[in-house]
């Protein structure tokens, strides 16, 4: 575990050292859970965008996108619950003066019966070697059936403690496990009380009269109040989606492990309104495309697994989250929700206005049900990053650190280096890079020894490192090293444009979603 907090940390300050991510207003001491995307994160972060969207939107004739406002009218985050019940239960200890979530301290312990568990598997599987049978020695263990019973008892507790929201069991909870705060070492608590995670602003001037507005806490609701704006003017019939990418605001008070857990953020959310009945089918329908999504990018189908909610949101009546293998453990990447008709039916409450499809096939009106897949571009970009990273030892005594991006998703494509500095080398560089800048990024490179070019562009995912020499001069061909093998090749330069789009084309991967 400490050794995976160790990789966690290699990690932060990778992304710095290499303008991937910076913190927020840095030179004044930063400003806490913001961040910046630097040069290599901000292509990172688009081509995430770019392959959610185009799989969404340009796969899916059904699915259309749209950009709304990040100011909304006040009255929507009544409609929506948010006002009411968007809500964190927090608790503090005496002691260090450290606020916690209460929900995640639990967590955090139940997941700390898994480890045990994990860990006497991992023991006995060392003891016997190939005739190790994990189901067997789970069903056998008596290490492992107390530690399974202490943790689905604490399961069942805390589940109900949350969907009763009693707010007085949860800290009765924490005081029985006793849980102790990481900084001070006590279990000196206070009470569990709610605190709303909106951010809230004035908008006109106090002189005309000012209103106060939120910075919305998710991109769906602008979803939802373009409902009949989108069915009419797109002449879209059920079942169909609206999909969206924007900033969200959320004042998280426990906001710790880097970009994981953001007060601005960024999401990507799509509503596949269906006929009331249907919207089941059509959740298990979105959490098997959504998981395919994830795995085509070839991390590693063990890195994925499906957590369904034990709290169900207040609008939801089925809820699934895709987990990702994160250094610090298994954790939420994207939420599938089925939201029930909730939220439409809340704004034609409010809103006075009708809300409804009239479906042609059934010959009548209703309120659409809604199936909602929500994924954070940020932590998206960290599960990628945290998949990626690799620490690897090249030749005798020498050690490369090489983020293994899908080549898709990589900032640069290829950079282009010329041997030395001299002799027509530079100028024939840039001739291929100025051939190939229409189709990817890339990058030219010709300061210090190839080796360390190598490294460079190994730490910021690269796939291809293109070598121009004398021979090129002569013959036309260059060197062309690919990332993760490090096998080098000598092809002619005119045949760039095929190898590097084969290897980095959107295309090829939508096949496989297909
Ligand atoms: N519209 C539904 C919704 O917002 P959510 O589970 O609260 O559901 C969806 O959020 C996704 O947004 C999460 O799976 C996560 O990827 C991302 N997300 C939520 N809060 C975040 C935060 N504070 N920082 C970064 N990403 C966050």
């Amino acid at each position: 575990m400490a050794q995976q907090e160790d990789v966690f940390k290699k990690i932060v300050a990778h992304c710095k050292e290499y303008g991937f991510v910076f913190p927020s207003s840095e030179i004044y001491d930063g400003l806490g859970a913001v961040y910046d995307y630097g040069q290599n994160g901000v292509e990172l972060k688009n081509n995430i965008k770019r392959y959610w969207w185009d799989a969404m939107v340009k796969l899916n004739e059904n699915i259309v996108g749209i950009d709304s406002a990040i100011f909304m009218h006040p009255t929507i985050w009544k409609a929506s619950g948010h006002v009411d019940a968007f809500n964190d239960p927090l608790i503090d200890n005496k002691d260090s003066k450290k606020r916690y979530r209460a929900d995640v301290l639990i967590e955090e312990q139940i997941a700390k019966y898994d480890d045990k568990i994990a860990k006497e598997v991992a023991k006995a599987a060392k003891k016997f070697g190939d005739s190790f049978d994990k189901e067997k020695f789970l069903a056998t263990s008596v290490h492992c059936q107390e530690h399974q019973a202490k943790r689905d008892a604490l399961h069942a507790r805390y589940a109900k403690a949350m969907n009763d929201n009693d707010l007085n069991e949860l800290r009765q909870i924490i005081i029985d496990e006793e849980i102790v705060c990481p900084i001070s070492g006590t279990k000196n608590w206070t009470d569990v009380r709610q605190f709303n995670l909106m951010f809230s602003t004035e908008m006109g001037s106090t002189a005309e009269g000012s209103m106060k507005i939120f910075l919305r806490p998710e991109t769906a609701q602008g979803i939802f109040v373009n409902f009949l704006n989108v069915q009419k003017t797109g002449r879209m019939k059920i079942p169909f989606g609206i999909a969206q990418i924007g900033k969200a605001f959320r004042n998280e008070i426990v906001a710790r492990q880097f970009i994981f857990r953001m007060r601005e953020f960024e999401q990507m959310e799509m509503q596949f309104f269906v006929r009331p009945g249907e919207e089941l089918k059509w959740f298990e329908h979105w959490k098997k495309v959504r998981l395919n999504w994830h795995k085509a990018l070839g991390m590693g189908d063990e890195n994925y697994r499906y957590h369904d909610h034990d709290k169900l949101a207040h609008y939801a009546n089925a809820a699934t989250d895709i987990e990702f293998r994160m250094p610090f453990g298994f954790k939420e990447v994207e939420g599938i929700h089925s939201r029930t008709n909730f939220d439409l039916s809340q704004h034609q409450k409010y809103s006075g206005k009708k809300i409804q499809y009239f479906d042609p096939e059934l010959n009548e009106n209703y309120v659409p049900y809604v199936i909602e897949t929500s994924i954070g571009v940020d932590r998206m970009f960290l599960s990628i990053l945290c998949g990626a990273y690799t620490e690897e030892v090249v030749g005798d005594n020498d050690t490369r650190v090489v983020l293994k991006l899908p080549a898709v998703l990589s900032p640069v494509k290829a950079a282009i280096m010329p041997l030395v500095k001299k002799d027509g080398l530079p100028e024939k560089a840039r001739e291929i890079i100025n051939d190939l800048k229409f189709d990817f990024n890339v990058q030219y490179d010709e300061k210090d020894s190839i080796g360390k070019r190598y490294r460079r562009q190994d730490a910021i995912g690269t796939p291809f490192c293109i070598t121009v020499d004398h021979q090129t001069l002569e013959d036309g061909t260059v060197t062309i090293r690919e990332r993760d093998t490090m096998e080098q090749e000598r092809v002619p330069a005119s045949e760039l444009r095929s190898i590097i789009g084969k290897k980095t084309s959107f295309t090829e991967l939508f096949k496989k979603l297909s």
